[in-house]
């Protein structure tokens, strides 16, 4: 990428505020368009209005994005990823999940050739960024001796229940939504070979799956409860390495982790509480997209082995029951 990185934003919700946030704080960046059907006023970026579209068609025919960012909800990704890839030459940042089905990521794939899929789509595994995970996945590295991690318990829950059927039009399910932040962020600490178990219930709002992962020469498995019933935001993992009686516990709602090993404190995590959850996920997450070399949790092949793993799961009716 240039001196100057022109973005284009595509969907104005909820998450392109965190964006927006990280973006304005980058002075190569500018925010050349934004993309949303639904919105009457788009937002500012730096105190004046980027241009705005109602179609990422439209927006094409005027401008030439170094990126295009995807924050739409998750069944228009692989559409609009497309139409970014094939309509311009700008690197393609795609909010998480990559896509809603494997039929979308073949027809991604079915693109390279024509166009550098590769090289060009990104996706924002935003919890592989978070501090508390950087945190852990240091301690790992740094303590060979602690061995193999044996076992992986994970808990998200999200206050979905709240909003109704509108949740399961921008996310799908509990498991589309966790259940790629979930691995994504596994993908720090161990190597996920397959899904072993899937319950999802309650119409998608809950599930309860099994991963198989090796690590350090080991094959150990994760738990993963993901529940959108709940009246608050709560997301915790602890990843155990039996043979040294080692455990860490993150907790990924507080940004903070320790570890310890029985009954012995060996170390410990904190922030200063004055950087927003979200945007502390997506500063580094955006110092890596635009670096020389991305992180390879974002690359595509990662994106693409997560779909594989996350989408080896029944399909659910999907809605609250009422
Ligand atoms: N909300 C979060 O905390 C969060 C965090 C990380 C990732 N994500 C992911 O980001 C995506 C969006 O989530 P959200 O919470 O911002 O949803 P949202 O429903 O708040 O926002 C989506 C926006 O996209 C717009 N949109 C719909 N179709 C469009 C199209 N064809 N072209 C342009 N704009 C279109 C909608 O009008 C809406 O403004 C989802 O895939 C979600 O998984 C969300």
């Amino acid at each position: 990428m240039g001196d100057l990185v022109r973005v284009g934003l595509v969907g104005v919700g909820t998450i392109a505020q965190t964006h927006l946030t990280v973006l304005a704080e980058l002075p190569w960046i500018s925010v050349d368009f934004t993309v949303d059907p639904h919105l009457v006023v788009p937002p500012p970026f730096r105190g004046t209005a980027p241009r705005h579209y109602a179609s990422l068609a439209n927006a094409l025919d005027e401008h030439q994005p170094d990126l295009v960012v995807i924050a739409t909800p998750t069944d228009t990704h692989a559409d609009l990823a497309t139409l970014a890839l094939v309509r311009s030459t700008a690197r393609v940042l795609v909010e998480k999940p990559l896509v809603h089905d494997l039929a979308s990521l073949a027809r991604l794939r079915s693109l390279d050739g024509d166009v550098d899929v590769r090289g060009r789509v990104f996706t924002a595994h935003h919890f592989a960024f978070s501090p508390e995970v950087d945190w852990a996945a240091e301690r790992i590295a740094e303590h060979p001796e602690w061995g193999p991690v044996t076992a992986v318990t994970s808990a998200f829950y999200d206050p979905y229940v709240l909003r109704g059927d509108q949740a399961f039009a921008s996310y799908t399910s509990s498991w589309m939504d966790s259940g790629v932040n979930q691995l994504s962020m596994l993908t720090r600490f161990v190597t996920l070979t397959a899904l072993t178990g899937a319950e999802q219930a309650d119409g998608g709002a809950t599930a309860w799956c099994t991963a198989e992962y090796r690590s350090r020469g080991a094959v150990g498995t994760a738990r993963l409860r993901s529940s959108w019933l709940t009246g608050s935001s709560s997301k915790e993992t602890t990843l155990s390495f039996g043979h040294s009686d080692v455990e860490i516990w993150i907790d990924h709602t507080a940004m903070t982790g320790f570890a310890a090993q029985e009954s012995r404190l060996l170390a410990s995590y904190g922030t200063d509480g004055l950087t927003p959850r979200k945007v502390a996920h997506y500063r580094p997450l955006y110092e890596s997209l635009l670096s020389d070399r991305p992180g390879p949790v974002l690359s595509f092949d990662t994106a693409a082995t997560i779909t594989e793993i996350h989408h080896a799961t029944p399909d659910v009716e999907r809605g609250i029951p009422r």
